[in-house]
């Protein structure tokens, strides 16, 4: 892209009423964070419910309790755990989810840039009926 491209884009953007400058980004986080997920997350985690996966769903996981979704064999550290999927604990557990949870079945997850966990926490949120906060 040249700089002449980059400029009357940014010249666009900031002409946009500023409702419609947002959800645009919004979308964009939405398809960096899908993207983030399929190379960190998708090889274990179908996001739709209906499809079969290693791990458990991950749609409407933010504000459901760990180890509730029907039917799938969790570890018994996770079923017991009394978490709530809340967006700290979902950074917390992309971030060290072993250390997070001794016990986890789940390999060693280890996300430490928290852009990376705000775009597929977006991601996460718009597969969920709950907002992301
Ligand atoms: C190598 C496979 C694998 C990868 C990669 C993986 N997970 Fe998991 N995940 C699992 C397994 C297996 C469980 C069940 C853990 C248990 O029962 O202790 C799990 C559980 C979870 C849970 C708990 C869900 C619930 O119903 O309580 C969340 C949230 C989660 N993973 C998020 C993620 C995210 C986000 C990523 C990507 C950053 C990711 N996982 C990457 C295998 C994986």
């Amino acid at each position: 892209m040249t700089f002449r491209k980059i400029a009357l884009a940014t010249a666009a953007l900031a002409l946009m009423p500023s409702a419609q400058a947002s959800e645009v980004f919004e979308q964009a986080k939405i398809t960096a964070g899908e993207m983030l997920y399929k190379v960190e997350c998708r090889r274990c985690h179908a996001a739709d419910s209906s499809d079969p996966s290693y791990g458990p769903p991950l749609e409407n996981v933010i504000g459901r309790g760990a180890g509730t979704f029907p039917d799938y064999d969790y570890s018994e550290a996770l079923a017991t755990s009394g978490i709530v999927w809340t967006p700290a604990a979902l950074r917390a557990w992309m971030e060290d989810n072993t250390g997070f949870l001794p016990g986890t079945k789940m390999r060693h997850v280890g996300i430490e840039d928290r852009t990376v966990q705000d775009f597929i926490l977006t991601y996460l949120a718009s597969l969920s009926a709950v907002e992301k906060q």
